[in-house]
């Protein structure tokens, strides 16, 4: 009862002083003690015990374990929206104050402390590491993305993009609700393998409905990679990702994260929950997690506790985090993690630039994210910097969050409307990527809307390689290529045996 008896000890460090609020607390957490202790007397006492040592460590256990060190949020309000709250990071500066808007009673506060304290407590212990690592193979690294369903054309974009830049790194694509259908399918069977990815069903937990929230965070720990770049399916590489793991930041620190638009959004309770001072605004942005780099090896133990924040995401440690900001509250969830056990991360300081922008009445929103090598040499000659705008920085990721790069989304989007091109026109497209980035990725969007759309889950659109093709041709139009050259470019990018080309760059 490892737990309990941290429980013992953080009460014996409160004895000593006797200050009437002090004394109060006390008097709380006793009753919390008191009321996890009588739980702990039910059923589940013994499979707690038996969770101290078991021999072969299993997530199910410590989801259960989680459960028990749930945290007390009943109380906890927003006395106020985030949402026009929140400022852009370019204007945080020295004086800007946290936002402080996540109301908590000082009782459920304490409770949740404990709660976490028991969490992070046993999470140091050796099984723990174990744990985070079962799923995994030595030496291997790999890209871990969510698919499934309508994500399905998303990923076959993301990772036909991919092997533009990287041939190897294999891919894991977890599904969260596969039927049979979709794992026997010619997706799953044929066209991903191709690309050196696999489908992998994410396990179910008997007894726990999983909420969406947590998907990245159980497929992160059931990855088989000891080396991960996770990407949401909206996000794709355009360089080499494999060249991150070599280097630094992620040799010196096994987590690289990069930045939101926004500051961080933390609320300064939950520095109290984890006995830390409260971070200055001026330290970095909030994160922007469409794509994390981590080490399982050396952040097992963070991915674990990113899931606890996960599991109680939805109305609890997400309104911590987030304060009702833009954005789903899981994105700071790995900074902090590594933050609450010590552990070391390095966040991108580049500010994201906003691809697109307003096109017509629609809005677009593609977020590109910097090579975090040249940012982390870029950093050490100016440590004290939250943000950085180099015009010349390059960009490593695109996180496409809005319109989703897929068939389906780009039809709903833009279909029977006036269309133009999405990042401006195309000579401002090549003189910043160095090639026409937007004509790559209409490629694989016509490849998975016309040649692959036959094999997407059934409920796609029937019409839908006639409607992105009337869309794509209005572009191309607009680049003004004549009819045969557009007739004979659509030909050619819905050939569903064309190979991706490695672009000479
Ligand atoms: C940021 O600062 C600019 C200039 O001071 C101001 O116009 C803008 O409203 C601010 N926006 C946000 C979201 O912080
Ligand atoms: C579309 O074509 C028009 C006329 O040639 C041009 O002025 C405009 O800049 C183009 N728009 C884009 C986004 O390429």
């Amino acid at each position: 009862m490892a737990s309990l008896g941290r429980y013992t000890s953080i009460l014996k460090a409160r004895n000593k002083q006797y200050s009437p609020l002090r004394l109060l607390l006390l008097v709380v957490a006793f009753c919390v003690v008191y009321q996890i202790w009588t739980s702990f007397q039910h059923d589940t006492l013994a499979d707690a015990i038996n969770f101290a040592h078991p021999a072969e460590p299993e997530l199910a256990d410590y989801l259960e374990f989680i459960q028990l060190a749930h945290p007390h949020f009943k109380s906890l309000r927003l006395h106020n929206d985030g949402l026009d709250k929140m400022r852009f990071v370019a204007n945080v500066t020295k004086e800007t104050q946290r936002l402080d808007i996540c109301e908590l009673s000082a009782v459920d506060l304490e409770a949740t402390r404990l709660a976490h304290d028991v969490v992070v407590g046993s999470l140091s212990q050796s099984h723990y590491d174990v744990l985070a690592s079962a799923a995994t193979k030595p030496s291997t690294r790999g890209i871990v993305t969510i698919g499934g369903d309508t994500f399905t054309g998303q990923v076959l974009v993301q990772l036909r993009m991919l092997r533009r830049f990287n041939a190897e790194l294999p891919v894991e694509v977890f599904l969260p609700e596969p039927d049979e259908a979709e794992l026997k399918g010619h997706i799953c069977h044929t066209l991903f393998p191709a690309l050196n990815a696999r489908c992998v069903p994410l396990p179910k937990v008997p007894g726990h409905k999983l909420s969406r929230f947590a998907y990245k965070a159980f497929a992160l720990l059931h990855s088989t990679f000891e080396d991960i770049l996770f990407l949401d399916a909206d996000n794709f590489p355009i360089v080499d990702p494999n060249a991150f793991f070599d280097a630094e930041p992620y040799t010196s620190t096994g987590l690289v994260m990069w930045p939101d638009f926004w500051e961080s959004m933390v609320s300064p309770k939950y520095y109290e929950i984890i006995h830390k001072p409260v971070d200055p605004m001026t330290l970095h942005a909030g994160s922007e997690s469409g794509q994390i780099i981590v080490s399982k090896k050396r952040h097992g133990r963070t991915l674990l506790l990113a899931l606890y924040y996960s599991i109680f995401g939805e109305k609890q440690y997400f309104y911590l985090f987030n304060q009702g900001g833009h954005g789903e509250g899981d994105k700071d969830f790995w900074v902090h993690a590594a933050k609450a056990l010590d552990l070391p991360y390095y966040q991108v300081r580049e500010a994201t630039v906003e691809m697109g922008g307003q096109v017509m009445e629609w809005y677009y929103v593609g977020i590109a994210q910097s090579h975090p090598g040249d940012d982390y040499a870029r950093q050490l000659k100016a440590p004290d910097t939250t943000t950085r705008v180099t015009p010349e920085a390059k960009i490593a990721l695109i996180h496409h969050s809005w319109t989703k790069l897929s068939p389906a989304f780009m039809i709903l989007q833009r279909y029977n409307r006036v269309w133009e091109r999405m990042w401006g026109t195309q000579a401002q497209t090549i003189e910043k990527y160095g090639y026409d980035l937007e004509d790559e990725v209409w490629q694989e969007v016509m490849y998975v809307g016309c040649g692959a759309v036959r094999f997407l889950p059934a409920k796609e659109d029937r019409e839908q390689c006639e409607k992105l093709t009337s869309i794509w041709k209005a572009v191309l139009g607009n680049d003004t290529l004549s009819t045969t050259e557009i007739n004979q470019k659509i030909e050619s990018a819905t050939d569903i045996k064309r190979k991706v080309r490695l672009l000479d760059i």
